[in-house]
C-alpha cells in the first residue's frame, strides 16, 4: 500500500470520521459514530471515531483501521481518509497513528495454500488528505515513520505466525543475518554449546534442530559507554520437553519466539531511525523438546554465568535460554537491559490479553517503557518483585531452581529467576505470554501474532 499526503485526492473512496453523536450530513441517522463502527455511503466510507471526551491517538488507530478494513471489503484501489483528530492531538502525531492503524489494520498472514477461495486484495494507495500546507510537512514525516515502524510489527508478525516447521533456529538465524546485513550492523552467530551456555543447551538437548544464539549491534553513540540490551525469547516450539504440555493448544506454542521476532523487528528499524544510542539485539533460539537426550526434571545443569540451576520442570525452558542470553549480554557490555518474552501462563491468568506484564529491579527504566506502551496503545502493567519470589527459587542442589511453587506467582517468580543473573544492572523483564498472539481479532490486532512490543521498544528508544 502507497502513502502519501496531498491536498486533494483522485480516488474511488474517502474516509470520513465522526464523532458518537454528532451528525453528519448524509449519513443516515442509525449511524451512531461508536468507535470503529463503519457505513459505505455511496463513495464515502464513515467511521465512528467514539466520545469526543475519550478521543486519543489509539482511537484514530482503531478508526483507521476499521476503515480501511472496509474499505478493502468494497475493493477500493485508491482511497482518500481525513487524518483524524489532526486539530487537537497534532498533525505529525495523528498521521503517524492513521498510517500505523491502517498499515496494522490490513495484515494478513499470506500462509500456505495453494487453493483460495478469493485471491487476497489489497489497497493500493492511501492517501491522507491536508489542505493546510503547513501541515503536509509534519504530516508526511509522521505517516513516513507510521509506515516504517507498523511494516516492522508486521514483520515481526510473520515470523511469530509462520509454523515452527518452517521458523527453526536455523532459518531464524538467517534471517537476523540478512537483517543485519541490509541495516550495517554488526552480527554475531553463536553455537550455545560451545559457547559454553549450559542452560540454553540444557533446553536444546532434546530436540535435531541445532540451537543458535544471534546478536545484532547498533552503534549510534559511538563515544559513550552505555548499551542497552534487548534480549527476545526465541523458542520456535516450546512443548514444555519431557515435562510435556497438555495437547490441546500446544500449536500455539509456535508463538513462543515472539520476544525474539520483536526484538528483530526492532533492531530491522534502528539504521533508518538513528536514535542516538548503542542497542544490541540478543537473541537465544531454540526448540524445547521431550527426546532420550532431553533434560529431565530433577537434572541440575550449570549456565554461562557459572551459576548452577536445578530443573525442577522443563517448561521452564524460557528463563533457562535467558538467563544465558542476559549473561552474554552484560559480557557484551550492556549498562540496560530489557528482555521479552513469552513467559508464563500465570501472566495470562493475571493480565489476559491486554496487557504486557512489566517487572524491573529499576524504577525509573520501568516508568519509562511503562509510559512508551501507553504512548502507542500497546498496554503495560507492572507486576511485583518482592524478596520472597526469590526465597522460592532456593535449591538444596544448585544455585537456583527454575520454579518455584506450583501454580503461585509464575510471572513474579520468573522474573525473581531472571533477576538472578541480570545482578545489579538496570533491567525491565516484559512478559508477553497474553498479548504476543491473540484467540480472535480485536480492532487492528489481527488474530495470531500481534507484533507486540515493536512499537512501545521503538517509542521508548526514540525518546
Ligand atoms: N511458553 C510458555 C508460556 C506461555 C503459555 C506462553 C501460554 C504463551 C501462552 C512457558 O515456557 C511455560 O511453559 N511456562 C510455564 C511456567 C511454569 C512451569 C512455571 C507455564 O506457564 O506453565
Ligand atoms: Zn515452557
Ligand atoms: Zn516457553
Amino acid at each position: 500500500m502507497k502513502i502519501k499526503v496531498a491536498p486533494q485526492a483522485d480516488c474511488d473512496f474517502q474516509i470520513i470520521g465522526i464523532f458518537e453523536g454528532e451528525k453528519e450530513k448524509g449519513i443516515p441517522a442509525y449511524f451512531k459514530g461508536k468507535l470503529g463502527q463503519v457505513e459505505v455511503v455511496s463513495n464515502k466510507i464513515a467511521v465512528g471515531l467514539g466520545k469526543r471526551q475519550k478521543f486519543d491517538l489509539e482511537a484514530v488507530r482503531t478508526a483507521s483501521a476499521a476503515a480501511i478494513k472496509k474499505a478493502q471489503e468494497v475493493k477500493a484501489k485508491v482511497v482518500a481518509t481525513e487524518v483524524h483528530g489532526v486539530g487537537g492531538l497534532g498533525a505529525e502525531e495523528c498521521a503517524k497513528a492513521v498510517v500505523e492503524g491502517s498499515v496494522l489494520g490490513v495484515y494478513k498472514f499470506s500462509g500456505y495454500a495453494k487453493e483460495k477461495e478469493e485471491p487476497d486484495f489489497e489497497v493500493n494507495e492511501l492517501i491522507l488528505v491536508e489542505c493546510d500546507k503547513k501541515k503536509v510537512k509534519p504530516m508526511g514525516k509522521g505517516a513516513e515513520l507510521g509506515r516504517i515502524i507498523a511494516e516492522a510489527e508486521n514483520h515481526a508478525r510473520d515470523l511469530v505466525n509462520s509454523p515452527a516447521n518452517k521458523m527453526t533456529p536455523t532459518a531464524f538465524a538467517k534471517l537476523a543475518a540478512r537483517v543485519a546485513k541490509i541495516n550495517g550492523l554488526k552480527f554475531t552467530e553463536l553455537d550455545p554449546k560451545e559457547a559454553g551456555m549450559e542452560a540454553l543447551w540444557a533446553v536444546a538437548r532434546g530436540s535435531n534442530e541445532p540451537p543458535r544464539l544471534v546478536a545484532l549491534e547498533y552503534t549510534g553513540a559511538a563515544k559513550s559507554k552505555e548499551k542497552i540490551a534487548l534480549v527476545g525469547k526465541g523458542i520456535t516450539f516450546d512443548s514444555g520437553g519431557i515435562s510435556l504440555k497438555p495437547s490441546k493448544k500446544m500449536y500455539e506454542m509456535k508463538c513462543d519466539m515472539a520476544g525474539a521476532a520483536a526484538v528483530l523487528g526492532v533492531m530491522s528499524l534502528l539504521s533508518d531511525l538513528k536514535p542516538k544510542k548503542n542497542v544490541i539485539g540478543i537473541i537465544p533460539l531454540t526448540e524445547n523438546m521431550p527426546s532420550g537426550k532431553a533434560s529431565k526434571p530433577g537434572d541440575v545443569c550449570g549456565s554461562l554465568s557459572g551459576y548452577t540451576i536445578e530443573i525442577m520442570n522443563t517448561d521452564a525452558e524460557g528463563r533457562m535460554v535467558l538467563a544465558d542470553a542476559i549473561t552474554y549480554a552484560k559480557k557484551r557490555g550492556a549498562t540496560q537491559i530489557v528482555d521479552v518474552a513469552t513467559l508464563t501462563g500465570g501472566c495470562i491468568v493475571a493480565l489476559g490479553d491486554v496487557a504486557t506484564g512489566v517487572i524491573g529491579n529499576n524504577q525509573k527504566l520501568i516508568d519509562r517503557i511503562v509510559a512508551a506502551g501507553n504512548q502507542c496503545g500497546q498496554r503495560m502493567w507492572q507486576l511485583p518483585l518482592y524478596d520472597e519470589y526469590k526465597e522460592s527459587l532456593k535449591s538444596k542442589l544448585a544455585d537456583i531452581k527454575n520454579t518455584g511453587e506450583s501454580g503461585k506467582a509464575q510471572p513474579s517468580t520468573g522474573a525473581a529467576f531472571l533477576s538472578k543473573f541480570v545482578g545489579d544492572t538496570p533491567w525491565v523483564h516484559l512478559d508477553i505470554a497474553g498479548t504476543a498472539f491473540l484467540g480472535k481479532e480485536r480492532g487492528y490486532l489481527p488474530e495470531g501474532a500481534t507484533g507486540v512490543p515493536v512499537r512501545t521498544l521503538i517509542e521508548w528508544l526514540n525518546s
